[in-house]
């Protein structure tokens, strides 16, 4: 098998609740088939999901499934394990897969501990069939109990973002730091992210933070109603 890069994302000894995130893995790639193009998501539970996937497909269980990266850890993942890399240039996703931070009863998400919000939001956007890998540590009652709200925002624009998310109610704002890095977490895309804390989380903040110019894209997903993909 030819493989570009050697590049382990994930250490498995060091991913939380590796057991339950195996069993969701398998159950989403067990509905893998022949010929698709798939969206993949980011954070250990896609990359145990593109690990299945490629799993099936060296045993011969499916064959010329073709998955379209939201970061460069997902896109070396793929390429380490043989499979073809998409983009959205080129391939339409049939359906993704992704992880989440927080999911409450109605669907909506947090996402980004992983950085990688924005590529992932534009592959929600691809597709209609969104299926979001959940084990029991994720689900929620109300968004922003356990994480902050990721906002990627342009580092020009913080002096006009920071007062704007206060406006909107964030209680605390953190200009998230980077491991192995002195300084702030610069994404893919060069911005850095605000993880904000909100009292509460109205339907509409979503749009809301979209809306402040400056901001990229946040790591709220409300509305989508994804199918979720849960270990039994
Ligand atoms: C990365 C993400 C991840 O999907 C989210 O953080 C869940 O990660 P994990 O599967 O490692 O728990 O949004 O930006």
């Amino acid at each position: 098998m030819y493989s570009a890069v050697d590049f382990q994302a994930f250490d498995e000894t060091s991913i939380s609740n590796l057991d339950e995130k195996k069993k969701v893995a398998e159950r989403l790639a067990a509905s893998a088939e022949t010929g698709q193009t798939i969206g993949a998501g980011s954070g250990s539970t896609a990359y145990l999901a593109v690990k299945a996937i490629a799993a099936r497909v060296d045993a011969g269980e499916i064959e010329r499934v073709t998955l379209v990266p939201t970061s460069h850890e997902i896109e070396m993942t793929i390429a380490d394990l043989g499979l073809p890399v998409g983009d959205l240039f080129c391939d339409q996703p049939a359906w993704l897969f992704d992880g989440a931070d927080e999911v409450d009863p109605s669907g909506n998400l947090i996402k980004g501990r992983g950085g990688a919000l924005f590529r992932e939001k534009l592959l929600f956007e691809s597709t209609g069939d969104r299926r979001v890998l959940v084990d029991a540590s994720k689900c929620v009652e109300n968004l922003g109990s356990k994480f902050p709200v990721p906002v990627e925002v342009v580092p020009r624009a913080l002096p006009v973002v920071m007062p704007e998310l206060k406006r909107l109610g964030a209680t605390s704002i953190e200009i998230r730091r980077g491991g192995g890095k002195d300084g702030p977490v610069i994404t893919e895309l060069g911005n850095v992210i605000a993880d904000c804390r909100f009292e509460s989380i109205g339907d509409d903040m979503e749009a809301q933070i979209k809306s402040i110019t400056g901001v990229l894209e946040s790591g709220l997903f409300q509305g989508y109603e994804p199918t979720l993909v849960t270990p039994d």
